[in-house]
């Protein structure tokens, strides 16, 4: 059977049986006992197994199909700020005679509420703390969230009917991204901070980051893709909150004045991004609200 469906393994026993060969076959993995598969819950690109570090008894968490720029960065990002992810026992980048990126990392069985003003402010922390410790790894990451990325995503929100004006959006991009990069200069950052991807270890505990997706951006960007990803009215605004984050850790976040004007550009960014890419949350009446308001607060201004 072909355990690869061009994008992840297939969600099969026969993922199982392959790892089960392989914890003979891989010295690394030899540690681990009693492996179970975790089925997916959402659209996850990722394969999840539970288990046991024999060594210590520590429950753990296995990943395949990590990519090399995600192994690389939660590598670098571990040996750097430690209190940042979960900590990682092993890794590889084959498994058998397979092409196929893997982790072992401690088991972070907890949750956030995104709808909490606490664990927001909380994930906003880990996020520039992030964006901190990025500055220094010269690995490489995905492409950056440029005007090429805004051209590919917005047209394909444009042809799903985005609600409000998003032509006007698009048309005023190139004078929009001018200004957002004169305010500040673009950091590398985690890329795909939202409420999956941020984990604790016990409840209240410490937020610790997973599957980063290292991206160059706006520093602001991390908050308003989290934001429009969130769904939930109660979620805070997480602009301000990651302004201050990076406050508090001296990093530079342009003039406070020019705040609110960098969260509505970004904010209609990100509405054009998950309109575009996520179909099933367009039958969502408060999301497609949601994205008309923040199109319309965009243009509600001249350009820049
Ligand atoms: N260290 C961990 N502890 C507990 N659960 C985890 C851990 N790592 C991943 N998971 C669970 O698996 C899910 C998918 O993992 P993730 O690394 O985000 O993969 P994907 O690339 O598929 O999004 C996470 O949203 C989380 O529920
Ligand atoms: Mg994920």
């Amino acid at each position: 059977m072909d355990l690869w469906n061009g994008e992840a393994l297939v969600d099969a026993p026969e993922v199982t049986e392959f790892l089960h060969e392989q914890l003979g076959r891989e010295p690394s993995l030899a540690a681990l006992s009693e492996v179970e598969y975790q089925p997916r819950t959402t659209n996850e690109i990722g394969t999840i197994f539970r288990a046991v570090w024999a060594p210590t008894g520590e429950s753990v968490v296995v990943k395949l199909n990590a990519t090399p720029i995600e192994l690389d960065w939660m590598l670098e990002v571990s040996r750097r700020a430690p209190e940042l992810v979960p900590q990682v026992y092993a890794s590889g980048r084959r498994l058998g005679a397979v092409d196929l990126g893997w982790l072992v990392l401690r088991r972070a069985p907890h949750c956030i509420d995104f709808g909490c003003p606490d664990d927001c402010r909380e994930l906003m922390f880990a996020a520039a703390r992030f964006q901190q410790v990025a500055c220094d790894i010269d690995k490489v990451t995905y492409p950056p969230i440029d005007a090429a990325f805004f051209e590919w995503c917005m047209p394909e929100a444009i042809k799903a009917a985005c609600p409000g004006p998003a032509e006007e959006v698009l048309a005023r991009l190139h004078d929009d991204l001018r200004w957002v990069d004169e305010q500040s200069p673009r950091v590398r950052s985690h890329g795909d901070v939202y409420f999956d991807n941020v984990l604790s270890e016990i409840p209240g505990g410490p937020l610790l980051l997973i599957d980063p997706t290292p991206r160059t951006a706006n520093w602001a960007w991390d908050a308003a893709y989290a934001q429009v990803l969130s769904g939930k009215e109660s979620t805070p605004r997480l602009v301000p909150l990651l302004s201050e984050a990076r406050h508090s850790l001296g990093l530079p976040t342009g003039h406070p004045a020019t705040l609110e004007r960098l969260e509505t550009i970004l904010l209609a960014w990100s509405s054009m991004l998950w309109w575009g890419i996520k179909p099933v949350r367009r039958t969502d009446p408060w999301f497609a609200r949601r994205v008309r308001r923040n199109l319309e607060r965009c243009v509600s201004a001249p350009p820049g």
